[in-house]
């Protein structure tokens, strides 16, 4: 088969010939129709991951055809038996194992869910590994119901746009922040009541305009999230879910006790709210965003894109 293969750190993945996939007992066999990528990717390329092997075939979303039927990928593996934490042997399909910027993948029988019949296949593929993100964050973590005004980071990032998705479908209000002007009025088109760009130095002024976040969604941490907890009304949840800028430098205690805020990590999610993410999305007939459609054989172009954060949600690659 042909695939993306990612030779050494700090480099590209090239298109080319490898090994088909050999199913291990109790797994099946992906025909893969398109894959998307995550930052996690662009991640690896930059040698971010610790015991990273070469070469590897990296993707975590796919979407393809499975002894005759339409499925998409659930993306983590061992998730264990406590829906609260993954376990210690829990991996991300792409790294350790090959992943689905390929043209076959072999995954557990069990990680196969039925295609949201609605969604393109370069649609279906946007969606798992954000898709489930978002919603763990939004709805498992976040609790967030329609009388919410919610603030989501990083407006342009796939998790971000998937969660501003989900919180619209469920009546809240929503409120982003981007580096682009124009990120921020594609958001308001998308439902958003306004944004601020937090490459301005009042970018946290612009946002009290809203009265006070009952949740805010974030995945960069860094510098802003101790403005994120300042933007907080009293009692509500702050869910991390990433941290592309890094160390938050400013964390303020006072802040986090008086306002009685609850910070709640969170990492992908469960089979079970893998499935509960695909129905959500099927009963409100969401289209995931999808920035750029490439084939296979150019995929490398989508890295460099994700790198310098150009994309206004998910860059996807046919795979067939
Ligand atoms: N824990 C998990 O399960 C999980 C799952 C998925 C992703 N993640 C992590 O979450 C992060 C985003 O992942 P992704 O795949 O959605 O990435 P992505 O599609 O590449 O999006 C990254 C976004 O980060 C935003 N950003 C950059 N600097 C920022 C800043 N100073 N303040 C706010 N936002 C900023 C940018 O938004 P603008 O373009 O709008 O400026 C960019 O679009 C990564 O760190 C990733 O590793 C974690």
């Amino acid at each position: 088969m042909k695939a993306l293969v990612l030779i050494e750190a700090n480099s590209l993945p090239v298109y080319q010939a490898t090994a088909d996939p050999i199913p291990a007992e109790g797994e099946v066999i992906v025909d893969l129709k398109a894959a998307a990528l995550n930052h996690r990717d662009v991640f690896v390329t930059q040698g971010k991951y610790s015991n990273i092997r070469f070469p590897i075939i990296l993707g975590s979303d796919g979407a393809g055809t499975c002894e005759g039927k339409e499925v998409v990928i659930y993306p983590a593996l061992n998730w264990g038996n406590d829906p609260r934490f993954q376990g210690k042997s829990f991996e991300i399909l792409g790294l350790p194992r090959n992943g689905t910027l390929a043209e076959k993948i072999a995954v557990p029988a069990s990680h196969v869910f039925p295609k949201p019949a609605h969604l393109s296949w370069a649609e279906a593929a946007a969606l798992p590994l954000a898709g489930l993100t978002a919603y763990r964050a939004l709805f498992t973590k976040g609790h967030c119901q329609a009388r919410d005004k919610v603030l989501i980071t990083g407006i342009g990032g796939g998790v971000a746009l998937f969660a501003l998705q989900f919180a619209k479908a469920v009546g809240a209000e929503v409120w982003v922040n981007s580096s682009s002007d124009e990120k921020i009025a594609q958001a308001i088109a998308l439902g958003a009541k306004g944004g601020a760009n937090y490459k301005t130095p009042d970018w946290n002024k612009q946002l009290e305009a809203a009265g006070g976040f009952d949740i805010v969604i974030d995945g960069a941490g860094g510098e802003g999230f101790g403005t994120l907890l300042k933007l907080c009304k009293s009692g509500a949840r702050v869910v991390s879910y990433g941290g592309t800028i890094g160390v938050v430098p400013n964390f303020s205690p006072q802040i986090l006790f008086w306002k009685q805020l609850e910070v709640l990590g969170t990492t992908m999610g469960t089979a079970d709210e893998f499935g509960q993410m695909l129905d959500f999305v099927s009963q409100h007939q969401l289209i995931s965003i999808v920035d750029q459609v490439l084939p296979l054989e150019e995929g490398a172009q989508a890295f460099k894109r994700m790198e310098v954060g150009g994309q206004f949600g998910k860059l996807v690659v046919m795979t067939y």
